[in-house]
Order: C-alpha cells, then sequence, then structure tokens
C-alpha cells in the first residue's frame, strides 16, 4: 500500500477524545500526523512525543493557530426552493406558525415552489447553502428530504443531497422526510398519504438514497400511530430512524422514537419527564434547535438541566429551513444555545462535534480528533473555542480540512 504521510505541526487543538479528559481534549502544542491515502489520523499528540512516526512527504506548520474537529451539522432541510419572508411578515403581524400551515401556507408553501423547481436550480440553491455552512467549518451535513412529498420530488431531493456531497467532497447523510407535512392533495386523508410514504420508501432505499427516516410527530404534522407506521417500515428495511418531536407540542413522540431506538430525537421544547426517561434508557441523543426556538419566539426552553441530569447527549444543528429556521451558521446557533438555552460553550461545541456525530450514527469516525478517526478539521483565528461560542456574526474559518486536503477553494 502506498502509505504517504502529512504532518500537521504547530498548532493548539480540542481535539474533544474523552480518553484525554472530559473537557475540550485539549492539547497546547500539536502535531498530527495523517495517512494521504484515505484522510485517516495516523497519530495526534503533543508535538514532543511526535518521535519514531513513519516520515512525512508533506510538513505543514500552522503557525501556532486553533485547530478543532470540522463541524457536523446534523438536521438541516437544506434542498428547496422559494422564500418565506411573507409568512415571517404575516407572524410579525399576530400570525401564529401553526395558523398559517393549517391555512394552506409554511411547509405547503415551499412544496409547492420545490415541486415548481428544476433540479438544476435545486441543485444549484442547495449547493451554495452547503458552501455557506462550509465556510463557518462544516464537512458532514445531515439533509432531509420533506419538501417533495411525491416520490419523484422526494426522489429528486433525495438525489440532489447526494450530488451536493459529492461535488463538494463533504460528506452528506440523507435523511427521508416524507411525513414531513399533508401535501394539498391528501387533505382529509392523512392515512393514506401515510400508506403511500411507506410504500415509496423501500424503492428509495433500494435506490442508496435513504441514511435514515424522520417524521413530523405534531398537531401540524402526523400523530404518533401514524409515525409508528413509517417506523415500522424504516425498520422492517433496517433504517434507522429520527424524530421531529415536541416542537410545539408534547405528542409523546420522543417515547415513541424511543421504542424504534432512534438516533436523534430533535426540538424538543414540550419534551416530558416520560419522554426524557425514554430517551434516556434507549440511548437517544436529543438535539437542539436554537434558530428554531428563535425564529418562532418560542418561549418554552427545551428541558436542558433534566437532559443533562439524564445523561442524554446534547446535540445542535442549524435546521436550515425557510420557514423556521433560515440560518447557515452554526457559530450563531452554538452562541444562541449558550446565550438562550444556558449551555456552556463547551456543550455547545460538544453539539456540533462529538454529539452531532452521534445524532447520525457517526460516532465511530467524526466529530473527534483521535487516531483512526477522519482528519477532518477546522483552523481558526482565535485563541480558545470558547471565543467562537462567544462571539457572533463573525466567520473566523481559516482553513477547512476535510479528508485530510485542505479545502482552498472554500476557505482561503
Ligand atoms: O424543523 N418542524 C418541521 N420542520 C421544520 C420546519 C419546516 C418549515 O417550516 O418549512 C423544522 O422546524
Ligand atoms: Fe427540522
Amino acid at each position: 500500500m502506498n502509505s504517504s504521510f502529512t504532518l500537521w505541526r504547530n498548532f493548539r487543538v480540542a481535539t474533544f477524545d474523552e480518553t484525554r479528559d472530559a473537557d475540550w481534549g485539549w492539547i497546547e502544542s500539536a502535531a498530527m500526523l495523517i495517512r494521504d491515502a484515505d484522510g485517516v489520523i495516523e497519530w495526534i499528540g503533543e508535538s514532543e512525543n511526535a518521535i519514531n512516526l513513519p516520515k512525512p512527504s508533506n510538513d505543514i506548520d500552522l503557525g501556532g493557530a486553533l485547530v478543532t474537529p470540522s463541524l457536523i451539522d446534523c438536521h438541516t432541510h437544506l434542498v428547496y426552493a422559494g422564500s418565506r419572508a411573507r409568512e415571517f411578515e404575516m407572524r410579525l403581524e399576530g400570525a401564529s406558525y401553526e395558523d398559517i400551515a393549517r391555512a394552506g401556507g409554511g411547509i405547503r408553501s415551499t412544496v409547492a415552489a420545490t415541486r415548481a423547481a428544476s433540479d438544476e436550480t435545486l441543485f444549484v440553491l442547495a449547493r451554495e447553502r452547503a458552501l455557506a455552512l462550509m465556510r463557518e467549518g462544516v464537512a458532514t451535513i445531515e439533509i432531509k428530504s420533506g419538501y417533495g412529498l411525491t416520490e419523484i420530488d422526494e426522489a429528486r431531493t433525495l438525489c440532489i443531497a447526494r450530488r451536493v456531497g459529492e461535488t463538494l467532497g463533504l460528506d452528506v447523510k440523507t435523511t427521508y422526510l416524507a411525513a414531513h407535512a399533508l401535501p394539498d392533495e391528501f387533505v382529509g386523508r392523512a392515512d393514506d398519504y401515510i400508506d403511500l410514504v411507506c410504500e415509496w420508501m423501500p424503492r428509495l432505499h433500494a435506490e442508496k438514497l435513504i441514511d435514515a427516516v424522520d417524521a413530523f410527530c405534531e398537531r401540524i404534522g402526523f400523530t404518533p400511530e401514524q409515525t409508528r407506521r413509517v417506523f415500522e417500515c424504516a425498520k422492517s428495511l433496517g433504517i434507522p430512524v429520527k424524530l421531529h418531536a415536541e416542537q410545539l407540542s408534547d405528542q409523546g413522540g420522543a417515547a415513541r422514537a424511543s421504542e424504534f431506538n432512534a438516533l436523534s430525537c430533535d426540538h424538543l421544547e414540550h419534551l416530558s419527564d416520560e419522554g426524557i426517561a425514554a430517551m434516556a434508557s434507549a440511548g437517544v441523543t436529543a438535539v437542539l434547535l436554537p434558530g428554531a426556538y428563535y425564529f418562532l419566539r418560542e418561549t418554552r426552553l427545551p428541558p436542558v438541566e433534566k437532559l443533562r441530569v439524564a445523561g442524554i447527549p446534547i446535540a445542535l444543528a442549524t435546521d436550515h429551513n425557510p420557514g423556521s429556521s433560515p440560518t447557515l451558521s452554526p457559530l450563531l446557533m452554538m452562541n444562541m444555545a449558550c446565550t438562550l438555552f444556558r449551555m456552556t460553550p463547551l456543550e455547545a461545541w460538544k453539539g456540533f462535534t462529538t454529539n452531532a456525530a452521534r445524532a447520525l450514527g457517526l460516532h465511530a469516525t467524526h466529530g473527534t480528533l483521535k487516531t483512526g478517526r477522519k482528519a477532518n478539521f477546522a483552523v481558526w483565528n482565535a485563541d480558545h473555542p470558547r471565543e467562537l461560542a462567544y462571539s457572533f456574526g463573525q466567520t473566523p474559518v481559516k482553513s477547512l480540512v476535510v479528508n485530510g486536503q485542505r479545502r482552498e477553494d472554500i476557505v482561503q
């Protein structure tokens, strides 16, 4: 095997390697050797211990800069067309998110715009959004379908998500969210629509378009019983599940998802004690979405302290979508998680690294800088990662490295 190596040296790093320490996994004066063939970390540690390592063919001096794992955005709806700026105005004039959805706006208006857009338009829009995330240090993105709601349009969305990952050279995990909203043509026939969601799933899975299955379990979405049917179908195909749960009301969705050992339950402002207990015993990750909390002017906080006490890993994500979270800034989400949810900067960082990896089932390869893990990391203009959770509205990324390759095309 051709084993050439690149040595990166002279940097300070938060590795999030818990075998180093339970906090930042800090190394003050670090070096890292990367196997060029597959972009995997061969060794990382204190510079002074970088002895008896294979001889590198490249040697990169980072001049004392700060390094962290690249960020993982574990919940996005990146593929869609149209804007919901008018709906934003309506909400400011007094209409609620649920009122607008019931009147046929909301998700369904994005469905109409998405169905009407060409593949190329959808691809260009989604690619631009993914690039914006990369410019803030993201190298792994989960992308949900859910604005197509026909077999063809869901397939189109998932194909475009895959194409975004391939053309940008980043890891994209696709999630099938056909149970996102009831399409106009099925009003009054939700169970018939769920039959179709379950009929399309094996076909799209056979085309390798689905990494996980999600649903919107809510008064304006689907019931826990309809969610169960979607999850039974996923289970029969061996696909992991996750759930938009307890965002606007407590539907018992988290407990339902836990019965299926979900990878994650997301949103969770209205999560009950029973839901917490179910998630803890099934090892489900909580994904909190401060952008949606903020943008919908939600006042009920997710139960962060109870999640901590229960030992549930907490991830964060942008939830980028046109209706409830039109942001492409993971760093702003970290800041909001601290100011609005009273999470610590360390928790916010774990939320976009190790715990986001858990929410995608990627914990064995992503989110931590240690031997055998992917060499996906960001180099920052800052002294410590806590500074990046503290300031907001700035983009201090110096470089993004994906699979050991410096992405000069993304960040200079
Ligand atoms: O995660 N809650 C459901 N889905 C999205 C919102 C989608 C939309 O409004 O277009 C969310 O908040
Ligand atoms: Fe969402």
